[in-house]
């Protein structure tokens, strides 16, 4: 791309543009939350997601505070990182439980316990039932790796793969019943390069999944405390 077309794009579009990726809307995630919202992350599985939101606050571009990580699968790598971290985890073990229901019920449980005011699917195996998503209206957000609405459901980067799309991506969203649908909140387009495997194109996605997720979650949480303004 020429030169001055770069800058005018970069200068007029509310987007990230490289030969990479492309994000939008560009999220400032530093915004001054006051107080810090706090945060609950479920997950399944390795926590990348869940470890760059970690740093994120760490390095102070993201005014938040991780409450709990709640974990489904005792033995998934998110555990280790919360404990190198020192970040409170808890197990919820589906599988101890009678129905997903009860689950539900019990993640929601500790979620409100711990005054969790926003909460964050990164990486969660599971589908969200009725209990979390009425208790966390416009509160409750996943990550999913395509560019919703393509490839909803499982194995997204496979799907992607196997439409012979030369775009895919990921995407944040609100979480309702129907899975993978709720509103958009923030997304990243990721070019599929002839050379890719499926290894190298989830690498390239996921790096863009760590830049979007706080982002997203900057944003949530604007609304969250300006709404609360609003019905003073
Ligand atoms: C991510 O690719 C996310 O889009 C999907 O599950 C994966 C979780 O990765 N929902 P990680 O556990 O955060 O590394």
């Amino acid at each position: 791309m020429k030169q001055d077309n770069k800058e005018y794009m970069e200068n007029n579009l509310s987007c990230y543009l490289n030969e990479q990726s492309l994000i939008s809307p560009l999220v400032e995630t530093s915004l001054p939350i006051a107080p810090k919202i706090r945060l609950g992350i479920l997950a399944s599985g390795n926590g990348s997601n869940f470890e760059y939101i970690f740093k994120s606050i760490q390095n102070k571009q993201l005014n938040a505070e991780i409450s709990i990580l709640i974990v489904n699968n005792p033995n998934c790598l998110a555990i280790k990182k919360a404990i190198k971290y020192k970040i409170p985890y808890v197990i919820i073990n589906h599988r101890d439980c009678n129905s997903r229901l009860e689950h539900d019920t019990l993640v929601t449980k500790k979620l409100k316990e711990l005054s969790v005011e926003l909460v964050v699917m990164a990486g969660w195996m599971r589908i969200a039932g009725e209990e979390i998503i009425n208790s966390f209206k416009n509160r409750l957000i996943n990550i999913h790796p395509s560019l919703l609405p393509s490839f909803k459901g499982v194995d997204a980067i496979q799907q992607a793969i196997d439409k012979r799309v030369t775009i895919t991506g990921c995407t944040v969203h609100y979480v309702q019943k129907e899975v993978d649908s709720g509103s958009i909140i923030i997304q990243a387009a990721v070019p599929i390069k002839e050379e890719d495997s499926k290894e190298t194109l989830k690498k390239r996605i996921q790096n863009m999944e760590h830049l979007i997720l706080p982002m997203a979650i900057a944003k949530v949480a604007k609304n969250i405390r300006t709404s609360l303004k609003d019905n003073k």
